[in-house]
C-alpha cells in the first residue's frame, strides 16, 4: 500500500517561501494543505501557483487544517510567535534561519516542543550538501586529522536599498546584522564541523549601512577541542565570497562558494609527507618537480568522493520529508542549532562590552540571553559601533 503523503503548510509567502513550497512539491511525497500570509495577494498567488488553499494567518490555517509540518519563512522577528502557535497544535515546524532572535526565544520553543510532541527543525541547508556531509563524517571519525586552525568568511554585499523594507535594519524586525542574518550560515557549518566553541572575543562596527546594528563583525574563537579560529561577517564586500578553511594536522580542507556549494567547491590539501620529502632532500612543505614528493597520491577526502549533492533548500527539505515519513529525527533540530545562536549572542556581548565571552556564561539572567543588543540603549550601541 502506498504511504500517505506528509501534510505540509507554508506560513509566509514571500521570496524564500517559494523554496519551501517548491521543495515540498518536488519530493512528490507531500500534500500542501495551506499557505498563509497577511498580504492577501501573496497567499492567493502561492495557492494558485502551488495548488493549495490561501489563509490570512497561521491561526486561520491551523483552525481548518491539520498539517504534520509547517514551514515558517517569515521575517525573523515573527518566527517564535508563529512556531509557538504551530507547536500548540502538536504539529512540527521548519523555521527559516535565523531560527529565533535570542536564546530566551530558543528555550521557550524547546519547552513548547517538550510539552506538545511536535519538533522544531531549522533550515541550515549548507549542512546538507554532500561536501558538508562528507566533511562532517570524516572530521568526526578523525580521518582528516586533528583540527588546529579555522577561518570562516562571509564577505557579502548588500546595498543601502536592501534595508528599505520596514523590518530590515532594526533590532525588532531583523534581529541583528550580518552576524545573525547572513554569516550565520557559515558559522553554523563551522560549528557543525568543528564541534562546540568555548570562548570568543569580538568587534562589531557600522561603517556605512542605515541600520541599528553592525554591517561588519569580526571574532576570534577558541573551540572546546583546543582549535582556534577567526570569523568575519561583512555586508560591504563587492566581490562576494563564502569560505571556510579548516587546517588539521592531516591537511587543509576548504570550501569556497557563495550561496551554495557543490563538490567541486571543496578541496583538501594533505599535509606534506615529511618522511617522503626528506628522501628527496626537500623541506616537508616543498614539492618535487612532478609534485609528488610531499603529497600523498590519495587521501581520505579524495577517496570518500561519492554522488555530488549541492547544498540548497531542496537537499534539506527532501531529507526532512523522508525522515519524518520514516519516523526518524531530522538532523538539524532546534537543539543542534543552539551553539550557533550562542555564538551570535556572544559575538554581540563581546563587541558591546569589550570583554571575552565564554559559552557557559550565556544562561538566563545574562543580559545578552534575552536580547542580542543586551538591553544596551541605542545611543550606547551607536557609540560602540561607529568608528569616529
Ligand atoms: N536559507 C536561506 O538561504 C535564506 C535566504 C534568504 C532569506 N532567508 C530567511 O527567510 C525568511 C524570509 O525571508 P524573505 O526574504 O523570504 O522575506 P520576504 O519579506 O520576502 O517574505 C516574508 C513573508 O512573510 C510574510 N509575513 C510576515 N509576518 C507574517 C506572519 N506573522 N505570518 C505569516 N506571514 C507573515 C510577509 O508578508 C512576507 O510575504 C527570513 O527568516 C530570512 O532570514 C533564508
Amino acid at each position: 500500500m502506498a504511504q500517505a503523503p506528509l501534510k505540509v503548510a507554508v506560513v509566509g509567502c514571500g521570496n524564500i517561501g517559494n523554496r519551501h513550497a517548491a521543495g515540498y512539491l518536488a519530493t512528490g511525497k507531500t500534500e500542501l494543505v495551506g499557505v498563509a500570509d497577511p498580504v492577501k495577494d501573496r497567499a492567493d498567488g502561492y495557492a494558485a501557483k502551488y495548488g493549495s488553499t490561501a489563509y490570512g494567518s497561521a491561526k486561520e490555517l491551523l483552525a481548518e487544517q491539520q498539517p504534520d509540518l509547517v514551514s515558517v519563512p517569515t521575517p525573523p522577528g515573527s518566527h517564535a510567535e508563529v512556531a509557538l502557535e504551530v507547536l500548540a497544535t502538536g504539529a512540527s515546524v521548519l523555521l527559516e534561519k535565523p531560527p529565533v532572535l535570542n536564546l530566551a526565544e530558543m528555550d521557550a520553543l524547546a519547552e513548547a516542543e517538550a510539552a506538545n510532541g511536535g519538533s522544531v527543525y531549522v533550515i541550515f541547508q549548507h549542512r546538507h550538501g554532500s561536501g558538508a556531509q562528507r566533511a562532517h563524517r570524516l572530521l568526526s571519525a578523525g580521518d582528516l586529522g586533528t583540527p588546529r586552525v579555522a577561518v570562516c568568511e562571509t564577505l557579502w554585499f548588500r546595498p543601502r536599498s536592501y534595508f528599505d523594507p520596514d523590518w530590515r535594519g532594526t533590532w525588532v524586525g531583523e534581529g541583528g546584522g550580518p552576524t545573525l542574518g547572513h554569516g550565520i550560515h557559515q558559522v553554523d557549518l563551522l560549528l557543525h564541523l568543528l564541534g562546540p566553541w568555548k570562548t570568543l572575543t569580538a568587534t562589531a562596527v557600522r561603517l556605512d549601512r542605515p541600520v541599528q546594528f553592525e554591517d561588519v563583525s569580526l571574532a576570534t574563537v577558541i573551540f572546546e577541542s583546543g582549535a582556534v579560529g577567526t570569523v568575519i561577517n561583512s555586508l560591504l564586500s563587492p566581490d562576494e565570497l563564502s569560505r571556510i578553511r579548516i587546517d588539521t594536522d592531516g591537511g587543509s580542507l576548504e570550501v569556497d562558494h557563495l550561496y551554495g556549494y557543490s563538490d567541486a567547491d571543496w578541496k583538501f590539501h594533505p599535509a606534506p609527507d615529511a618522511a617522503r620529502a626528506a628522501t628527496f632532500g626537500l623541506n616537508p612543505g616543498e614539492r618535487g618537480a612532478d609534485g609528488s614528493a610531499s603529497v600523498a597520491a590519495t587521501d581520505p577526502w579524495t577517496a570518500s568522493a561519492g554522488e555530488d549533492a549541492p547544498s540548497n533548500h531542496q537537499a534539506q527539505i527532501s531529507r526532512l520529508v523522508d525522515d519524518l515519513l520514516a519516523g526518524r529525527t531530522h538532523e538539524t533540530t532546534l537543539a543542534s542549532t543552539r551553539p550557533t545562536m550562542e555564538f551570535v549572542s556572544a559575538l554581540y556581548a563581546s563587541a558591546l562590552t569589550g570583554s571575552p565571552v565564554d559559552r557557559a556564561d550565556l544562561v538566563p539572567g545574562h543580559p545578552f540571553y534575552a536580547a542580542l543588543n543586551g538591553g544596551v540603549g541605542q545611543d550606547a550601541i551607536d557609540k560602540a559601533m561607529i568608528i569616529t
